[in-house]
């Protein structure tokens, strides 16, 4: 059993998406662990991106990110990095596969709608930025 991070981001949740996204996670049997609609401060989401601090699209990224509400959550299920990263499609939407949330919804590589763990060590990390344990349902 695993865990991974997802964030609907502003731009999803602003366009109407939660559901739409929500509900491809559902109808794919992925368990939602935990859940919860936040805003960040630009500070909250530079930490929370700080494997990215040296690239150049960092500060237009952690803006963004702090730019309205973003939908957290804790997906839990054998192998759900790797499925919530197919259900996503690749981090550009142009790359992305059709049927995949990016290519069907993002029109660009820094609003693209989703973030998804790319690892256990991230989603440990990013899970953790979100969530206490008492949060967290199995
Ligand atoms: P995400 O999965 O949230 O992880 C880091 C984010 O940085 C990524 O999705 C993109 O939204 C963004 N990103 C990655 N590469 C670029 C880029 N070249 N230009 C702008 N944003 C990028």
């Amino acid at each position: 059993m695993q865990r991974t991070l997802s964030i609907i981001k502003p731009d999803g949740v602003s366009r109407g998406l939660i559901g739409e996204v929500v509900g491809r996670f559902e109808k794919n049997g992925i368990h939602i662990a935990g859940m919860k609609m936040i805003r960040m401060t630009q500070a909250q989401a530079e930490g929370f991106y700080h494997v990215h601090r040296n690239k150049p699209f960092f500060n237009s990224l952690t803006r963004f990110m702090s730019s309205g509400p973003v939908v957290v959550m804790a997906l839990e299920g054998e192998n759900i990095i790797e499925k919530n990263r197919k259900l996503m499609g690749a981090t550009d939407p142009k790359n992305a596969e059709p049927g995949t949330i990016r290519r069907d919804f993002a029109s660009e590589i820094e609003k693209n709608v989703v973030h998804g763990s790319d690892s256990p060590e991230s989603a440990t990390f990013e899970i953790g930025y979100f969530f206490n344990r008492f949060e967290i349902v199995s």
